[in-house]
């Protein structure tokens, strides 16, 4: 699909199809008074709603798409993403090739141009090739006022970039368990360095390199599978030299069966999303290193994958790990802390100026917030609402969950220093509580509990079935703000 932005009214373009992003009770000039009908009695701008209408020589374009927006005093660009989404779906299935949009400034226009790009994305790539490939556009046109023009070619290139990221991000995160695991995540991840020109750097620790940096969580969860585990340790330097690096760590559980403690098997196959927070990480080091941000970061993925076997470890387990903490194991399913008791604590080893982890850390976040919204706890409130900010500015919904010394309590062991369960009450709380105690109080940090969002399991309007990216769009948004 091509992108580019125009100047004329997308009322004259040459398309298969014109689109009009509309508020309620909106009738844009350029429909005319032909199409009065049909926007008194058939579409009220509804958030969501789409209505194909056919012009019938009134415009140069054979049919116009309206897209609901809602009131105009709730407009936000987040509601805007995803009325594009769904509308640009909705082209898709109707065969359209060439769409043009009614953008208007070039804030829109990037916003519109992001969400054309990921509404592109399909996991097809084990549907046998015969099958029918789903239509594309073939060019998509973004109207936007003449005074916007160099403006909205950047905002442009830059939502096609972080577009085309999150897309990037989905097709290794909608892998399965027997495609990727640790190795050939590690594997992406180097080539994603190779293919970025020297702009990204990727060491890659294998279960040798971790046995020797003494890295009990990370052992103690993979060691024993047939897949071993590995940290990743993805570094760019877009910033200035000495400026202390901004840590974005991640969990990746190339599938998460509960181990010992396993799972019930319904629904179990999704747990090969569990290493959205690792992918996403990712994800956010291609973005930063394409847009050439101005910021130093360092990418710390954990991979391991969660299986029961004859040398699995078990409850009741004791592992110390790369700080010399050491973790009573309660509960071979809390895995995630586990591996990211390690990641975190080499995370504060760089001396980092922050640090943020993205984990699908637990079930009790989804209960608590749904599937749509992740939990952040910090220990810094300015990190905190950063996150919160850029959750606004980018529509990845984050809502702030307490982090207090009592779930520090509530995770301290008999026999360990902390252990990894502490029950069903407060889980997303007490899961955090946990990864505060492998993290140096002086390090502004931040946990994003993703389990809710990281994917889709029944296909929306607006996303596709299955994993989100989420995160990638909120990261790049908040170090932009640098
Ligand atoms: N990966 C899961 C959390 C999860 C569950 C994410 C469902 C998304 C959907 C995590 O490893 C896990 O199993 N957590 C346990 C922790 C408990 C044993 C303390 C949980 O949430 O039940
Ligand atoms: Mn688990
Ligand atoms: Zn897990």
């Amino acid at each position: 699909m091509r992108l580019q932005t125009k100047t004329t009214p997308a009322a004259v373009e040459r398309a298969d199809a014109v689109v009009f992003l509309l508020h309620d009770n909106h009738k844009p000039a350029s429909l005319g008074p032909a199409f009065r009908d049909v926007l008194a009695e058939e579409f009220a701008g509804r958030p969501g709603q789409l209505c194909v209408i056919h012009t019938q020589g009134k415009l140069d374009a054979p049919r116009a798409l309206l897209v609901g927006l809602g009131p105009r005093r709730d407009f936000t660009l987040p509601k805007l993403h995803r009325a594009v989404s769904a509308a640009t779906r909705h082209l898709r299935k109707i065969g359209v090739q060439r769409a043009a949009f009614d953008a208007g400034d070039a804030k829109r226009a990037g916003v519109i141009a992001e969400a054309v790009v990921m509404a592109h994305y399909d996991f097809d790539e084990f549907k046998p090739s015969k099958a029918a490939p789903k239509t594309k556009l073939a060019i998509a046109t973004l109207h936007v006022r003449a005074a916007e023009a160099k403006a909205a070619a950047d905002a442009v290139a830059r939502g096609q970039v972080i577009g085309e990221t999150v897309n990037w991000t989905k097709s290794i995160a909608n892998l399965p368990g027997n495609v990727i695991y640790p190795a050939t995540l590690a594997t992406r991840a180097q080539a994603l360095a190779r293919e970025s020109r020297g702009r990204l750097r990727c060491r890659v620790l294998d279960k040798r390199a971790l046995e020797r940096g003494g890295f009990g969580g990370i052992l103690g969860v993979g060691v024993g599978r047939a897949r071993e585990p590995r940290l990743m340790v993805l570094e760019y330097r877009g910033g200035r030299a000495g400026r202390k690096p901004f840590a974005l760590v991640g969990k990746a559980i190339t599938f998460d069966s509960g181990g010992i403690s396993i799972k019930p098997s319904e629904k179990m196959d999704e747990m090969k999303w569990d290493k959205c927070g690792g992918v996403a990480v990712l994800g956010m080091m291609r973005a930063a290193a394409l847009l050439r941000l101005p910021v130093n970061l360092l990418g710390i993925i954990a991979a391991a994958e969660n299986m029961p076997s004859a040398t699995s470890y078990r409850p009741g387990d004791i592992l110390t790990t790369r700080s010399g903490q050491t973790i009573e194991v309660l509960n071979t399913d809390a895995e995630g802390r586990v591996i990211l008791a390690d990641a975190l604590a080499y995370a504060c080893e760089q001396k980092p100026q922050a640090i943020v982890d993205f984990a699908t850390l637990t079930g009790a976040c989804v209960v608590a917030l749904g599937n749509e919204i992740a939990g952040v706890m910090g220990n810094d409130a300015a990190l905190v609402k950063r996150i919160l900010r850029a959750s606004d500015a980018t529509g990845e919904p984050c809502w702030e969950l307490p982090l207090r010394d009592q779930f520090r309590e509530m995770v301290q062991s008999d026999a360990a220093t902390v252990k990894n369960s502490a029950g069903r009450y407060g889980g997303a709380l007490t899961g955090a509580a946990f990864l505060q105690a492998f993290v140096d109080e002086k390090v502004p940090w931040a946990h994003v509990d993703i389990a809710g969002p990281a994917w889709v399991s029944d296909a929306k309007p607006h996303h596709e079935k299955g994993a989100t990216a989420f995160g990638v769009r909120l990261m790049i948004e908040l170090l932009s703000r640098e």
